[in-house]
């Protein structure tokens, strides 16, 4: 599992905190990365306490590990909604005084096409992240999914937006990293982003894209575990 970047504990904290919002009978949104784990984990502890709920996977990581935790699972076609979703993220704007505060780079696990699904969809969606993720000004690459026949088509067309896009390649496979819906990532970097609402707008647009990594306006709240606690952000 990824585990760049901040300390398994910070991120425990904030993973067992927003998984205290769990409520029984609910429809849990399960994110995907080594933060929202622990979330998961803690979900299925309370599970076997006899909580009722069940879970929507955001991948084939957060299903195994729904599964290992014996949360019982459903789809999103099964239900009428979704309660609460909890994610992870690979940036998050910290600043109150920007108009991009609580937006996200996500996608550092490739599973941002159907995180931001399950995300967009729920009433409540908690990002949970350590201090190593908040930021003033969103400027990590920015992971783009695309149709395997589009990846040079929409490569240039970032380009001409000034990005520059990197085929994500695997790791322990020859070749590029292939998402679960059998698709390929370009890591778009543009430098430092000063309007992400109209760069996502942009890359939406962009025949070929299947989802990009930007999440603006969809976080409800973000808990950042630190050393020695958790904080809490509203937007
Ligand atoms: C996967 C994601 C993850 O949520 C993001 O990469 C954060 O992961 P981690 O909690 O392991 O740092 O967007 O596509």
């Amino acid at each position: 599992m990824k585990t760049e970047g901040g300390t398994a504990d910070a991120k425990r904290r904030a993973g067992e905190r927003a998984a205290e919002e769990v409520e029984d009978g609910f429809v849990v949104g399960l994110g995907t990365g080594s933060t929202t784990a622990y979330a998961i984990d803690a979900i299925g502890e309370a599970v076997a306490d006899g909580l009722e709920i069940r879970g929507v996977p955001t991948s084939f990581q957060s299903r195994r590990r729904a599964l290992e935790a014996d949360i019982p699972l459903t789809t999103l076609d099964a239900v009428d909604g979704v309660d609460l979703a909890i994610d992870g993220a690979d940036q998050v704007v910290d600043d109150p005084d920007s108009s991009a505060n609580g937006a996200l780079i996500k996608g550092g696990g490739a599973a941002h096409t159907r995180e931001k699904l399950v995300d967009a969809t729920a009433d409540r969606f908690v990002v949970v992240a350590d201090p190593s993720k908040l930021t003033d000004r969103l400027e990590r690459s920015v992971p783009v999914e695309v149709l395997p026949d589009a990846h040079t088509v929409v490569a240039e067309r970032i380009r001409t937006r000034g990005g520059e896009p990197t085929l994500r390649d695997a790791e322990r496979k020859d070749g590029p990293v292939v998402t679960d819906n059998g698709n390929l990532v370009l890591d778009c970097a543009f430098g430092p982003i000063s309007n992400p609402d109209d760069l996502a707008a942009w890359l939406s647009r962009l025949p070929g894209v299947v989802e990009h990594g930007l999440f603006v306006d969809l976080a409800d709240a973000t808990y950042v575990g630190t050393d020695s606690g958790v904080e809490r952000r509203t937007y």
